[in-house]
């Protein structure tokens, strides 16, 4: 591995290397240049001698830090990727999810694990066409039971409904009208997945919009001394309640964060791909850190959540018809305004089986 030739700017909590290498620069574009020059970084790790913090003119090493994700946009004949600007998100344009080659399938896959949320906008997709696309990154998972008791679309068990649209006085999906809060999906399970899939059939003409944040970032603006607090820790992820508030088929409402039913998971997982790591809080209704009398897990958690969900860490989306989000679901949480309850608003959902448990 060739050593440094520039410095490392101190930015937040983020440092670039300046001036990035030519021989870097040279090879690489597009969200390739993003992935790299973060490998480059890391194999350096916390080893960066010659790292000073130029923006406080203090010369002494920078020994923790990571780098900004921040992939360039690019286009090759038929694909373009633009950034949000934000900490996270990406539009690929030019491309019908459904005829994806082999190549632009490995293009959406980079752009995904660099970006964390992908959107695609003008899809025409069937569920069964949602369904190839989102079996290209792996098995799916059975989408959870509606809050109705009523599973899935009839032939489809994979798709899960979000929506508040009622017929013949029966909801066809799940959430409703209101604010959907943040979260993770499915970290109640041992193994979530890794990834959703949420494609809008229906949306209302304001409102509903889909918020993201980057849990990277929200690991990376913790001091180090709250990382070193909850480096060992674990946290129980409520089985409980949906992110609409509702409880879950088959469950027996509990509010007590301490016996309610759910699945402990590290709460600074790395990220099996990016080698990254995460603050991981799936959601705060009865959270509970292992261990902790109750006030001290609530008054930590407030405080981990206060940093997770700051406006520099999230990215909104707006949704038309026939948009088609995919998410990390390791690296980001999101919530959903709420809407006019009398506009009809119907999305459909897959989610990727998880190939590992999170770990620390
Ligand atoms: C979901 C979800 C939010 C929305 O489908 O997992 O949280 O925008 N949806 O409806
Ligand atoms: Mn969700």
């Amino acid at each position: 591995m060739r050593s440094p030739t520039g410095v490392a700017r101190l930015i937040g909590s983020t440092v670039e290397i300046f001036p990035v290498p030519e021989w870097l620069s040279s090879t690489l574009s597009g969200t390739q240049f993003g992935s790299l020059r973060r490998q480059y970084i890391r194999s350096t790790g916390g080893k960066t001698a010659g790292a000073t913090k130029e923006t406080t003119g203090a010369t002494e090493p920078v020994l923790e830090y990571s780098i900004r994700m921040n992939p360039r946009a690019f286009t090759t004949p038929g694909l373009s990727l633009a950034p949000t600007g934000a900490a996270l998100g990406a539009e690929i344009r030019g491309l019908d999810v459904c005829e994806l080659t082999g190549a632009e399938f490995a293009a959406v896959h980079r752009a995904w694990l660099d970006c964390s949320v992908l959107l695609f906008r003008g899809q025409h997709l069937s569920d069964a066409d949602l369904i190839a696309f989102s079996r290209r990154f792996g098995g799916l998972d059975w989408a959870p039971i509606q809050e109705t008791g009523r599973r899935f679309v009839e032939g489809h068990p994979e798709i899960y409904v979000v929506s508040n649209v009622i017929e013949n006085g029966v909801p066809i999906g799940s959430l409703g009208s209101g604010e959907a809060v943040w979260h993770t999906d499915m970290s109640y399970l041992e193994r979530p997945p890794k990834a959703s899939i949420l494609y809008a059939l229906e949306v209302p003409p304001s409102g509903g919009d889909t918020w993201f944040c980057s849990m990277y970032g929200a690991y990376e603006s913790l001091a180090p001394a709250l990382r070193d607090r909850i480096s060992h820790l674990t946290l129980k992820h409520d089985a409980t309640y949906n992110s609409g508030g509702y409880v879950r088929q088959g469950v027996t409402a509990v509010d007590d964060p301490v016996t309610s039913p759910g699945v402990y998971h590290p709460l600074a997982p790395v990220h099996p791909e990016s080698g990254r790591r995460v603050l991981y809080l799936g959601r705060r209704r009865n959270a509970y850190i292992a261990g902790l009398p109750l006030a001290e897990s609530e008054t930590l958690l407030d405080e981990l959540w206060s940093c997770a969900t700051r406006d520099d860490l999230t990215w909104r989306h707006q949704w038309q018809p026939g948009d088609l989000v995919l998410w990390d679901n390791r690296s980001t949480m999101h919530r959903r305004d709420p809407f006019d309850p009398d506009s009809r608003r119907i999305l459909h959902r897959t989610q990727i089986q998880g190939e590992t448990v999170p770990a620390a």
